[in-house]
């Protein structure tokens, strides 16, 4: 059985909200899941005022006492995560980028190795496929592995011929995300991936002591001595590339 959290950044519960229902229905019939639905709207998250506390100190640090870290706990504690977000302005909605600030500090200190990730993308007429890249885009650096979402037309009122559509592709992503499901949680790391984890953890190590939160993260997960986040089997080349990374770390 595996647990996912539903983030939805519209204050409604209109088109996005619809459709998160719809998905979960579809992928229900295909695998045995709980799930929670968090309308961000229903929750404090006030905005980042850039202290960067959450990154030097750790989150607990932070100086703003909300709802955030308890919605960032459900997280760690869900086996895949969706954003759902509104077209607001060519962009995700305000809520949703707040939201993605406040944990920024999971970009310094990724923890969603093995958890799956995807997003449901609602819009009047044009421009969610940047938003759809967006998420796309941000979702590998906190360690999720990441299926592309999937976009839904609301421009009312909605002929039959749209409505259909987005009855297609909705089922189409609860299938595909189905699917994702079954795939490795841990899949073999590329080598841009092994770079840039070699990079940052040498950075890490040679730039920063026990006093940051990131150094004492990274200490703690042993990756200072890893050749990756998590075990993976390199092959010749990839050990190469490790070592060149780590070195051009150490001495840039
Ligand atoms: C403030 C605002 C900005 C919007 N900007 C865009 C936009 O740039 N492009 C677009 O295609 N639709 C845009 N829309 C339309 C919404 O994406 C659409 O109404 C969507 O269904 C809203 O999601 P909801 O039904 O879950 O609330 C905008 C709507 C609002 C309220």
């Amino acid at each position: 059985m595996k647990h996912i959290t539903i983030f939805s950044g519209s204050a409604r519960s209109g088109h996005s909200y619809r459709a998160i229902e719809r998905f979960l229905s579809e992928l229900k019939k295909l695998r045995e899941i709980s799930y929670e639905i968090i309308k961000l709207s229903d929750f404090t998250i006030e905005y980042c005022v850039g202290c960067k506390r959450c990154f030097e100190k750790g989150e607990m640090a932070c100086p703003l006492k909300d709802d955030v870290l308890s919605l960032a706990r459900k997280m760690e504690q869900s086996d895949a995560v969706i954003f759902a977000s509104p077209n607001y302005g060519f962009h995700i909605s305000g809520k949703m980028k707040s939201f993605i600030d406040r944990i920024a500090y999971n970009f310094h200190r990724p923890q969603f190795f093995g958890k799956y990730f995807t997003s449901i993308i609602v819009q009047g007429i044009y421009g969610a496929g940047k938003i759809r890249s967006y998420f796309h885009f941000i979702a590998p650096p906190l360690g999720f592995n990441s299926l592309p979402g999937v976009i839904l037309q609301s421009l009312e009122p909605l002929p039959e011929k749209v409505l259909q559509k987005n009855e297609k592709k909705i089922v189409k992503h609860a299938q595909a995300f189905a699917a994702f499901l079954d795939k490795p949680a841990f899949p073999a790391p590329s080598f841009i991936d092994v770079m840039m984890f070699r990079i940052s953890r040498t950075k890490i190590n040679t730039m920063l002591d026990d006093g940051s939160a990131d150094y004492r993260y990274f200490k703690k997960k042993g990756w200072f001595e890893k050749d990756f986040y998590y075990p993976a089997k390199l092959g010749l080349f990839g050990k190469f590339v490790g070592f060149l990374s780590d070195r051009f770390a150490g001495n840039s």
